[in-house]
């Protein structure tokens, strides 16, 4: 008999036939499903285990009512700030995330959003779709250069890392901050501020990879973007609580900061529009990690995971110990 698994979103088409094959699962494409369906889903079908994304809330009251059937709940995601994990493990339920796989794409995104919220990709954009049919001069829709500057990151493990190797290829000063120093070879010639405040001032781009949570909630705020100098350009690729985005939007409006580009938003998916409005802004739906290579690698990872347990071995990747 198959281990009988639920999944809580819909899922690529690869990983969706690898559970078809190996679970007994009712939707192995995966359903848009809130907790509550999560839950009745689970008692319903008796599952084993439980595959799900970061859309899906996952705090105390959620967790104390899974089933104790369930012997894994495995999130397709790297950041795990939408999971309650003290009560994860008070519950005794082992779960897993997806770190690695994600890196090398989400970094991607990260610089994508660099280079066009610096070079007006968006206006460009809208430009051509609007019909295109006049020179401009030279000096009109200048946007600013990226080779040579400095940026700093905010948060230096694996993803905020990948950064900094794409910023090199740039010519880019690296400056970073995070709550320890990394040895020398991960460094790699950046340089570590222990205190974000003594960093802000001498970047020209900032960019965050730190995780979501209390630990780093609104850290960008009216004050931290008024020690950035201005003209900097602000980057968002980690989660969207870590920004005051009424002060963001503020310092797009005055100038303060020259642009910016978000692909993670404090309250996803119904965004502030108030950003729709900013031609200095270049916007994505939350899509660090969306390549068909990296997604797959999530899905599978969370399955590996998801197997090592019913099988009685130790999840590879825990988020509790
Ligand atoms: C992650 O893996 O944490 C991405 O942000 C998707 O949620």
């Amino acid at each position: 008999m198959k281990p009988r698994l639920i999944v809580s979103r819909q899922i690529p088409p690869d990983v969706a036939a690898r559970i078809a094959a190996e679970y007994d699962c009712p939707w192995p494409e995966g359903r848009d499903m809130d907790a509550d369906t999560v839950i009745r889903s689970l008692v319903d079908h008796k599952a084993d285990a439980l595959m799900l994304t970061s859309h899906l809330k996952f705090p105390k009251e959620v967790i104390d009512r899974i089933p104790a059937h369930v012997k894994i709940a495995a999130t397709c995601s790297v950041g795990t700030d939408h999971i309650d994990i003290p009560a994860a493990k008070a519950r005794g339920l082992p779960m897993t995330n997806t770190p690695d796989v994600l890196t090398e794409c989400t970094a991607d995104m990260a610089f994508m959003l660099m280079l066009n919220a610096s070079r007006r990709a968006y206006e460009y954009d809208k430009v051509m779709r609007e019909g295109w049919r006049i020179h401009y001069g030279l000096g009109e829709l200048m946007g600013k250069r990226v080779w040579g500057k400095t940026l700093g990151l905010v948060g230096f493990g694996r993803i905020g890392q990948a950064m900094a190797r794409r910023a090199r290829g740039f010519g880019m000063k690296i400056l970073y901050s995070s709550p320890t120093q990394k040895p020398a070879h991960e460094e790699q010639g950046a340089t570590y501020f222990a205190d974000f405040h003594q960093m802000l001032p001498h970047c020209d781009i900032l960019s965050l990879h730190a995780p979501g949570g209390a630990g780093t909630a609104n850290i960008m705020n009216a004050e931290t973007f008024a020690m950035l100098a201005k003209g900097a350009v602000f980057v968002n690729a980690s989660r969207g609580g870590l920004v005051d985005e009424s002060a963001l939007i503020d310092a797009l409006k005055s100038g303060h900061l020259y642009g910016a580009g978000l692909d993670v938003f404090r309250n996803e998916p119904e965004y502030d529009v108030r950003f729709a409005d900013l031609p200095n802004v270049f916007l994505a739906p939350h899509m660090g990690s969306a390549t068909v290579e990296t997604r797959n690698a999530m899905g599978f990872r969370a399955l590996d995971n998801i197997a090592a347990v019913l099988n009685g071995h130790p999840p590879i990747d825990p988020i509790w110990q």
